[in-house]
């Protein structure tokens, strides 16, 4: 079985391949293969999730697959049964691959060691989120043609990002020069990144805006949002000084007028949306690779 639980131990080659598969999918746009016919996917988000979720479940569904959609809100989770017991349910009901979004963090690796089943991580706590590191390399990639060389800054709540450590692990595989530029209380020293200020963020490839996590903070972090999109955000006229080569991401869902203006969500150097579409092959090249 061929789990995926996150970028750090993933060698260069394998995220390689993933990329070139992703490509592969995106070059053959048809509406429903059958690569996955006759499997089962479970998508089993123990957190909230828009895109993860639905470009999973889109990529499912594009491969063949049936589709079971968990929600732990309208789950026996509510009646108080473990995440343990839950997937082990649905493995005992015969599926195929199990996607996960996990708010503990340390769960998804003892899991995985317990579930045969492949598993793949959606994004578990402040730890990892893989496939959205992977479509956010692809959307470098599609643009720069090659990631190697670039420097690219990830800008915001860094201490509780799953995105920014999967980014930073799998890029400096890469060769990219990874940045981090947050106020000093969301800053996650442990990660023995260089923290740039906000002006030398402007220089980089990309500047990757982060979603400043309320439902992650305690009490005082954030002192308020105008404060926040002074110092910190990506504003109208702090993106007038970026290169013309230079693109700005962002993982979404998306603070808009806190982390980044509204304006420029959608500006010619943005890539947030592409960056959704992007998530689809990914996640079909994931899933083939899981069931390969
Ligand atoms: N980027 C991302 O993970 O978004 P969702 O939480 O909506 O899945």
């Amino acid at each position: 079985q061929r789990s995926l639980l996150g970028l750090k131990e993933l060698s260069k080659e394998e995220i390689e391949s993933i990329l070139d598969r992703a490509a592969y999918w995106e070059n053959h746009p048809v509406k429903v293969h059958t690569a996955m016919q006759g499997k089962f996917a479970a998508n089993m988000f123990f957190e909230n999730s828009t895109r993860t979720r639905f470009s999973f479940e889109v990529a499912e569904k594009r491969l063949g697959a049936e589709v079971l959609n968990f929600s732990a809100a309208v789950s026996s989770v509510q009646k108080g049964e473990s995440i343990y017991d839950t997937v082990r349910t649905l493995e005992s009901m015969g599926i195929d691959v199990g996607i996960i979004r996990l708010k503990p963090i340390g769960v998804l690796a003892e899991l995985a060691t317990r579930i045969k089943v492949p598993l793949i991580n959606a994004g578990d706590g402040n730890n990892e989120h893989p496939t959205q590191a992977l479509l956010d390399m692809y959307t470098m990639r599609k643009h720069f043609g090659q990631l190697k060389g670039l420097t690219v800054t990830i800008v915001g709540d860094v201490l509780h990002s799953r995105v920014a450590r999967s980014n930073l692990w799998a890029l400096q595989k890469f060769g990219v020069n990874v940045n981090f530029c947050s106020p000093p209380n969301m800053q996650a020293p442990e990660l023995n990144a260089s923290y740039v200020s906000m002006n030398d963020a402007l220089k980089s490839d990309v500047v990757m805006m982060l979603r400043v996590q309320l439902e992650r903070h305690e009490s005082g972090m954030l002192s308020s949002a105008e404060n926040y999109r002074e110092h910190y955000g990506l504003t109208a006229d702090r993106a007038s000084k970026l290169a013309k080569h230079a693109i700005i991401m962002h993982p979404a869902p998306i603070n808009r007028n806190v982390e980044i203006d509204d304006e420029l969500v959608e500006h010619p150097q943005s890539r947030i949306f592409p960056q959704m579409e992007n998530g689809v092959p990914i996640r079909m090249a994931v899933i083939e690779r899981a069931l390969s």
